[in-house]
């Protein structure tokens, strides 16, 4: 297969990542420093070491023992903003969650909650309903799977959380998290999305699911068929809540709550929720707790630049991009599938590999391309918004707005697609005569600067 072909396979080679600038033909590799099993044991014998010489300390060494079994991975030692450090100090035990399911939580390498799970976890856990805002990257998904998955009987196989999002590959990804954070539970999760067969999703509905992930319009469908009973479904999560009450998605999900026993809990989860999604939120949620943790909108570890540039002479200022950034791995939007593929042509063209993907695409081509570029096949990847909410690569540390984005949540949301939990990220957005006052009204709204690109940029602002 041609390593350049957009959309195709590519080499994997470790030495790139840490190299100046992007390489022809450069694959990606997440460079980062990695900590030895034995510093992670030390991690753990000095929480255990922390516990005094009382009765407690006892007890807490006998629950402690367990961690030492525990396959940590190794720690992601890169910097990481006050965006994830600035806590409140709990610890995932604090919350007194299943056994098995803190052992997930730990083997995923989470080692304490973020403030939006320090926030939302305790009090989901209560049944109340949510509304909850945190910045991009900062542990939303953690936040309400984590009280989904305490909350579900195993022994009772009836689907009981529906986790509802508003892409395939979204979905796919969540499901994975679910997954993974219960390994150690005896829970059925299931993803269910358009463009994979329905024939399948039946027959997988005829054992047990107590864990639905999917997108609204195919749970709708079997639903609708009787196939997928949510009669019992005690929990509904809808994350990036505010694009699922968007005109394409809300009639789905309404009729989706119709199903639902009246006395579900909603838990709503965005980084935006505009003010239109109060009608929404006084018809359906009670009393809800809501949690605002933006008191700024963007995040801290993000450096956003513009260069203005002339429409034909894009092409150009992204070689001189590549040429000079350290890119670990990129995104790059677009504003329409054709745009999309035109750029991935020209870019592979230039001599650099890159993947792209769109909602035009056969759903198994979507799905290789998710997974190979998640795996650090590629280092380029160019997309439509079809990736602009919730993915989540942690090897992506650039951002470039190919296309400026017509509004200030579609732009907030594609630039927090680097930076992930607080690590340092670049957007580089290119500004056309066109996009001039659109680039200010979004810096207006979202209370941020976004700077002119200098002729050289510090590597520290977004690759330490
Ligand atoms: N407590 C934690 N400790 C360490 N890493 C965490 C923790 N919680 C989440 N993460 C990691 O942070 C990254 C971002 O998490 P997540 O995708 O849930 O963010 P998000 O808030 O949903 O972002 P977005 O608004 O873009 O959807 C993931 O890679 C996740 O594994
Ligand atoms: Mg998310």
């Amino acid at each position: 297969m041609n390593n350049n072909a957009p959309g195709g396979g590519g080499r994997f080679s470790p030495e790139i990542g840490r190299s100046g600038g992007q390489n022809h033909h450069g694959d990606a590799s997440p460079s980062f420093r990695q900590q030895s099993g034995y510093e992670q044991h030390q991690f753990w014998f000095r929480r255990k070491t922390l516990g005094g010489n009382s009765s407690a300390s006892n007890e807490q060494s006998s629950s402690q023992d367990w961690k030492s079994q525990l396959r940590l991975p190794q720690a992601d030692t890169r910097y990481k903003t006050e965006d994830v450090t600035a806590t409140k100090g709990n610890e995932f035990e604090d919350y007194f969650l299943k056994h098995d399911l803190l052992m997930g939580i730990y083997e995923k390498g989470f080692e304490k909650p973020s403030r939006i799970q320090e926030e939302s976890i305790p009090i989901a856990l209560t049944g109340s309903d949510i509304l909850a805002r945190a910045k991009s990257g900062t542990g939303k998904t953690a936040a309400f799977c984590i009280p989904a998955l305490e909350k579900i009987d195993q022994d009772n196989n009836v689907i009981q959380a529906v986790i509802l999002v508003p892409t395939r590959e979204l979905a796919l990804q969540t499901s994975q998290v679910c997954k993974e954070l219960g390994k150690h539970l005896n829970i059925q999760v299931m993803v269910t999305t358009g463009g994979t067969s329905l024939k399948d999703d039946i027959m997988r509905l005829h054992q047990p699911v107590h864990l639905l992930v999917g997108t609204p319009g195919r749970i709708l469908d079997l639903a609708k068929k009787g196939i997928c009973k949510l009669e019992d479904c005690a929990m509904l999560v809808m994350d990036e809540a505010d694009k699922l009450l968007s005109s394409d998605f809300q009639p789905s999900v309404e009729q989706l709550i119709d199903f639902m026993p009246a006395n579900r809990q909603i838990l709503m989860f965005s980084a935006t929720f505009p003010v239109t999604i109060k009608e929404f939120k006084d018809k359906y949620l009670r009393r809800p707790c809501v949690i605002n943790l933006m008191d700024e909108l963007t995040l801290k570890g993000i450096t956003q630049f513009y260069a203005f540039v002339e429409e034909r002479q894009k092409v150009h200022c992204l070689n001189t991009l590549f040429s000079k950034l350290q890119i670990n791995q990129s995104i790059i939007f677009c504003n329409s599938f054709k745009r999309v593929e035109l750029l991935a042509k020209k870019i592979t063209e230039l001599g650099y590999s890159c993947f792209y993907i769109h909602a035009r695409m056969l759903q198994d081509h979507r799905n290789r391309v998710f997974h190979d570029f998640r795996n650090g096949a590629c280092r380029n990847l160019v997309c439509t918004d079809l990736f602009t909410r919730g993915i989540d690569i942690q090897a992506v540390n650039v951002v470039i707005n190919f296309d400026f984005p017509k509004n200030s949540e579609t732009y907030l949301h594609r630039v927090g697609r680097s930076g992930r939990f607080g690590h340092l990220g670049l957007a580089v957005n290119l500004i056309t005569y066109e996009d001039r006052f659109n680039m200010y009204s979004i810096e207006q709204e979202l209370g941020t600067e976004i700077k002119q690109i200098p002729s050289s940029i510090d590597q520290n602002i977004y690759c330490r």
